[in-house]
């Protein structure tokens, strides 16, 4: 794999950075955009509730903000389609509007669990209806105080939606997460004039009269980079670089795992973009050895865990996954469709209640035919476990990559070398 590339921006940087236009005063200017499924449920979301979104061109939006409480109910129920991220920000907006929404979204949303938002929100004031703990669900925004919240679990969705709705809450609204989590939310509301106090893992907002972002230019996707990151430490003799990459710390925990299996991984030209930190990454091929995943790690990578799976596969030795139980409730149960997709490749993975266990063997796996369940992570993994393998891979449901990154394959297909 060969050559220089950029990948589309941030999707969870993206999303805020609709989000809070959307409920900001004048205009915010969205550059480096990344335009994807679930992104675009984002937009088409906030629309439905009242506020403009000009699209300037495919990597530009110009946000009309409708104000801290302009957002109006629509008619017929919101569609957050397969995004998680759209559906459990936005019920922490909503909280705080007057009027009655109602939230849903496609068949892998409608199962996934919304009690962890629902709970907090009503501890806060506000009347929430969930479907047995999963959407549909409907909220009644309402007068709001503010609560301190100990998540039960470590996620940076529900940590944002208690935040965003500790705008609206009166006295001061804490979080405090069992481990950290990608902190993007709390860096963009302090971008727009928010006074939000941090200690290690502990985050509090009080309420605000309005907010206004400005502009807001969107870093690289280390997500969607890291797909490229893993084939081109698998793939023998590789060199390629991956530019303006969002190099959050919060993000990147699949650098770290990787360099402690000795991958070559450099990053040059750091510098800060919109309070975020972003760098170009040099990626060079190398051989791997086992490593263990343990559970204070799972949130900095909670996403890449597929592809770790892939890179311990190809690695000398015993590699596991720890505490990563949150996997079960991903846009698919990711401990189960990771395993069946690196078996049908003649991988040994073991799956666990809260991880996997992988045997790694220092050579090319086999090919095979693997389907992504319509799940855009393991359509990638399928993707890439099929470049490194012997014979090639078949991969079902290719098209769920367009949920994170609709030009994937296009860019994938540019930079390897037959
Ligand atoms: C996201 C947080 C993570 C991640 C998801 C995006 C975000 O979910 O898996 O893809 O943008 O806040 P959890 O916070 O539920 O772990």
């Amino acid at each position: 794999m060969r050559g220089h590339i950029a990948v589309p921006g941030d999707k969870s940087i993206s999303h805020r950075a609709v989000l809070l236009g959307a409920i900001g005063d004048g205009e915010t200017i969205v550059s480096g955009f990344g335009r994807s499924g679930d992104t675009e449920a984002t937009i088409a979301a906030v629309r439905a509730l009242g506020a403009t979104v000009h699209e300037e061109d495919v990597d530009t939006l110009r946000v009309e903000g409708a104000g801290l409480r302009g957002l109006r109910a629509p008619d017929v129920p919101i569609d957050c389609g397969n995004s998680g991220t759209t559906l459990r920000l936005l019920a922490g907006i909503l909280a705080g509007q007057p009027g009655r929404f109602e939230l849903t979204g496609d068949e892998s949303l409608r199962r996934r669990p919304v009690d962890r938002i629902a709970e907090p929100l009503a501890q806060m004031g506000a009347t929430v209806e969930t479907t047995d703990g999963t959407p549909p669900l409907t909220i009644e925004g309402g007068e709001l105080r503010g609560i301190r919240y100990e998540l039960p679990v470590a996620s940076a969705q529900v940590k944002s939606c208690v935040l965003l709705a500790g705008l609206y809450a009166q006295g001061r609204t804490t979080v405090v997460e069992p481990l950290p989590t990608r902190d993007h939310t709390e860096l963009m509301l302090a971008a727009a004039g928010v006074r939000v106090t941090r200690q290690q893992r502990r985050v509090s907002v009080g309420p605000v009269e309005s907010l206004g972002l400005g502009e807001v230019v969107v870093p690289g996707d280390f997500s969607t980079a890291a797909p490229f990151v893993v084939a081109a430490t698998l793939l023998p003799g590789s060199e390629l670089t991956i530019h303006d990459v969002g190099l959050n710390p919060r993000r990147i925990g699949l650098l770290d795992v990787l360099a402690r299996m000795g991958a070559r991984i450099t990053i040059f030209h750091r510098h800060r973009s919109g309070g975020e930190p972003v760098g170009d990454l040099e990626i060079l091929s190398a051989e791997l050895t086992a490593t263990t995943v343990r559970a204070e790690e799972v949130p900095l990578l909670v996403d890449e865990l597929p592809l770790f799976a892939l890179a311990a596969a190809c690695a000398r030795g015993e590699s596991r996954v720890e505490g990563a139980r949150e996997l079960r409730v991903k846009e698919t149960d990711r401990i189960e469709t990771v395993t069946a997709a690196l078996r049908a490749f003649g991988i040994r993975i073991t799956p666990a209640d809260d991880g996997f266990v992988v045997r790694g063997v220092p050579s090319r796996p086999r090919g095979g035919a693997m389907d992504s369940q319509d799940d855009h992570r393991i359509a990638m993994l399928g993707a890439v476990a099929g470049l490194v393998s012997r014979d090639g891979a078949d991969v079902g449901g290719a098209e769920a990559v367009a949920v994170s990154f609709p030009g994937f394959f296009e860019l994938l297909d540019s930079v390897t070398q037959r």
